[in-house]
């Protein structure tokens, strides 16, 4: 047991005892004093680390707190000795707050604030990534111990989703070691981020050949590159085009070619979405409702509900590539059943969550249950509640008995519990930092 997660931070259920259960019980004890909350099963998440170590076996995940960056997940995934990818100093503070050490946090924002860096410096947080010479001399000013990885873009990477957000291209690679090393600035590695809109198994081993040439420059021109970044994308739901099992066996074909074990390259990826999507369920509650008459310009004659929480809050998974979430109903009236559409909280014109759904007639004060949220719908940083109209929906942690946890005193993760995806893999229970 390493401390980081203990019974008092979850609710231990029974075996057989269900997310909705959980749900349903919590929604007669709340639904009066809360208008949305989420239940979130740990088990998902363990089973989940499990299946990626066992499908990845040479590849440590640091997982992007933005993604998630709720108490339980983060004191979890630190249980299961996982890392962690920060983008800013709220991050590493939270982070490092809950006494994880520097070694296992990768400070990935291409783009830092000065005083971040110097704070993740003052922090002893080293591993850190940059893809343009403006970076490069903040950290030589700020950081002169950062252990850099280059960040080299999608667009390098034939049939890859094109990137806007990270990373240098070949041609501009050469020139940034070179400057780097002027700088007396540490490159130790190589870091790509495919996107998150499906990743093809063969985009993924073509950024890895890139990224191997890259390693060979940097070994020319004398960085010491050992460290290769596969970044994150991996479907967080099963009905996704390509499994995990698919994708992992694109990246450990390319990995046995371009960087074979015992070649002295450690991997590392940062699965966001894999990790949370299917672990946490969001019940909201209908504050509003508003009859459109079909005269009016830009009608469809829908209803339209307002929802308790919008795109500000627990809907912000609808600006990071997550697809529309669909509803189910808490409670199946035998109503008319019409067209409807399902926005945030009234006053933001653009916070349309759902268009053309089919629900019978619902009323104020009725609860929709949304299942796979729980991929980038938990700002780390509280936004106004000027724009969600009202507090962070409050989570439940949840885990049933025979998950892992032994219950025997809150002793940790028995060593004794194998999910069903590791009957052939036991020892991967033993995963420990090194
Ligand atoms: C640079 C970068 N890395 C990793 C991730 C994690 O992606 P996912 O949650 O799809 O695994 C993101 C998500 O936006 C990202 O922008």
């Amino acid at each position: 047991m390493n401390g980081y997660l203990n019974k008092s931070n979850f609710l231990m259920v029974e075996e057989g005892f269900t997310t909705r259960d959980l749900l349903e019980n919590l929604l007669e004890e709340l639904c009066q004093e809360v208008r949305a909350f989420f239940v979130a099963d740990l088990g998902d998440i363990v089973k989940k680390h499990l299946c990626f170590l066992k499908a990845l076996p040479r590849v440590k995940p640091y997982f992007p707190v933005k993604c998630n960056g709720s108490e339980g997940v983060i004191r979890l995934l630190a249980e299961l000795g996982a890392g962690f990818a920060c983008a800013n100093k709220a991050e590493i503070t939270q982070v490092q707050g809950i006494g994880v050490p520097a070694d296992r946090i990768f400070y990935s924002s291409p783009c830092k604030q000065v005083a971040h860096i110097r704070y993740a410096a003052a922090h002893g947080v080293r591993l850190m990534a940059f893809d343009n010479e403006v970076e490069l001399s903040k950290v030589a000013r700020n950081h002169p111990r950062a252990r850099m990885l280059l960040g080299i873009t999608a667009d390098s990477i034939p049939s890859a989703h094109p990137s806007m957000t990270f990373g240098t291209t070949l041609k501009s690679c050469r020139h940034l070691l070179e400057t780097a090393k002027e700088q007396a600035v540490e490159v130790v590695g190589i870091s790509f981020h495919l996107g998150s809109r499906g990743l093809e198994p063969q985009a993924l081993a073509q950024a890895v050949a890139t990224a191997q040439l890259v390693f060979d420059m940097g070994m020319e021109l004398g960085h010491h590159m050992h460290l290769l970044d596969i970044g994150g994308g991996f479907p967080g739901t099963e009905d996704t085009r390509a499994p995990l099992e698919e994708i992992a066996a694109g990246i450990n074909s390319a990995l046995d070619l371009y960087f074979p074990e015992g070649s002295g390259v450690d991997i590392i990826a940062r699965p966001g979405r894999y990790y949370v999507t299917s672990a946490f369920t969001l019940a909201v509650s209908i504050t509003a409702l508003e009859e459109i008459p079909v005269e009016q310009p830009g009608s469809d004659g829908s209803l339209v509900y307002h929802l308790s929480d919008g795109i500000y809050g627990a809907f912000s998974c609808l600006l990071f590539d997550s697809p529309c979430p669909r509803p189910q109903l808490h409670k199946v009236r035998k109503q008319p059943w019409h067209s409807s559409s399902l926005w945030g909280p009234p006053g933001h014109a653009e916070d349309r969550i759902a268009d053309g759904l089919e629900l019978p007639q619902l009323h104020v004060g009725d609860w929709l249950v949304f299942g796979n949220m729980g991929a980038y719908t938990i700002p780390t940083i509280p936004t106004s509640s000027l724009l969600t109209g009202g507090p962070q929906p409050q989570v439940t942690y949840a885990m049933a008995r025979g998950q892992g946890w032994d219950p025997v005193g809150g002793a940790g993760f028995s060593s004794t519990w194998v999910p069903s995806c590791l009957w052939h893999c036991p020892t991967l229970l033993s995963w420990t930092w090194k």
